[in-house]
């Protein structure tokens, strides 16, 4: 088979092991984009999930990407007591893509979305902003969160997923020293994005010692020059003494090579994904780092931005919301951790599938499909 054909190759294999239901694969032949929607589970009806855009060096590092995101998803709803199933969308374009072609292959995926009917419902990931969201919601309208305001959204779900990992951060430190201040603690926040950058405002804000690592060599010069803070590169962001190490950039990033080398006293971040594998947050307990699980931090914005816009809260009431929900959640999982003796990721896939197994979540008003 030449290189490229395999490249391209359909990864069937994949869908054996995953747990979810289904896998929606559309082709968009004029950009030969590939656009892949995985709905976890429709247990409530709908399922959500961000739409993530990136170029994969081929369509099986694209599924698996899809496939455990969904899953990812369905955790965090569940964490978030709110009904909706767990999905993503991932969006493989090819790497030397025109900008102009963009425009298009959003409204095209946004009409899929529509033709879905609210299986599916989706918002900003890596990759898409609140301006894309515009462009899908011309044709995908109404199943699409975070729409700039112009357009009457609530714009980019950033600034409260960062708000809810802060609080996270809170919670982490009182567990481990009664004291939930941020004041003069060191924390190291990799990746400057979307959440990053206002988790980072925030964190200064409160008198914490923030360092930080990005790639972007913008961001770089932004954090590094014009605010002051210090840039740790890449090949020291393990092992730099912090006391807490907050990724908020992709996942995979807590694996056997990496849990090691940390010399922080908790990891609380908002990055999907953070464990390579579930035994990972056992070599993090073993090594006596906290482990705020990351599904749980992040759910900032998918409590958030539904509240906002299906439930009419006020920014205000989301942030409190938030707040009570994810301190709220990390103390009933540190407790259970505690009693049981089972690592943090044990724990809040527990109480999550607990959840799901009662279907005691809160429902949200949407069609009934
Ligand atoms: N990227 C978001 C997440 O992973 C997706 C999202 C944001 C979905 C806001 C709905 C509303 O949680």
């Amino acid at each position: 088979m030449s290189e490229d054909r395999s490249r391209l190759e359909f990864p069937n294999w994949l869908l054996e092991q995953w747990t979810g239901e289904s896998v929606i694969v559309h082709p968009d032949r004029p950009t030969g984009a590939l656009i892949l929607i995985a709905i976890y589970s429709t247990q409530f009806g709908s399922a959500c999930g961000g739409t993530r855009m990136k170029s994969y060096p081929d369509r099986a590092r694209a599924l698996q990407d899809a496939l455990r995101l969904a899953e990812g998803m369905a955790y965090k709803w569940a964490a978030a007591d709110l009904g909706f199933g767990g999905a993503k969308a991932v969006i493989d374009v090819p790497p030397n893509l025109d900008t102009r072609e963009r425009p298009d292959l959003l409204r095209r995926y946004g009409t899929l979305v529509r033709q879905l009917g609210g299986l599916f419902y989706t918002g900003p990931d890596v990759g898409t902003t609140s301006a894309d969201m515009d462009m899908i919601a011309e044709t995908g309208a109404p199943f699409v969160f975070c729409r700039t305001r112009e357009a009457g959204g609530t714009g980019d779900s950033g600034p409260i997923t960062a708000w809810g990992v802060y609080q996270g951060l809170r919670a982490t430190c009182e567990k481990l020293d009664g004291n939930p201040s941020l004041d003069g603690r060191t924390v190291l926040v990799q990746g400057a994005g979307s959440v990053g950058s206002a988790l980072i405002e925030r964190l200064c804000n409160a008198g914490a010692h923030v360092l930080f690592s990005e790639q972007d060599g913008k961001l770089i010069r932004h954090f590094r020059d014009e605010i002051g803070l210090e840039f740790i590169p890449a090949e020291r962001v393990y092992n730099a003494e912090c006391d807490v190490f907050s990724p908020c950039a992709l996942g995979g990033i807590l694996n056997e090579q990496t849990i090691p080398q940390l010399r922080c006293r908790a990891v609380v971040g908002s990055a999907n994904n953070q464990l390579a594998s579930p035994e990972d947050a056992g070599r993090l307990r073993a090594r006596g780092v906290l482990y705020a699980p990351d599904f749980v931090v992040n759910s900032g914005g998918v409590v958030g931005v539904p509240g906002m816009e299906l439930l009419g809260w006020s920014r205000s009431e989301a942030e409190q919301k938030v707040a009570d929900k994810i301190a709220g959640t990390l103390r009933k999982v540190f407790a259970l951790s505690d009693q049981a003796g089972i690592d943090m990721g044990k724990a809040a896939r527990r109480i999550a599938e607990e959840r799901l197994a009662h279907g005691s979540v809160e429902r949200l008003p949407l069609p009934r499909l």
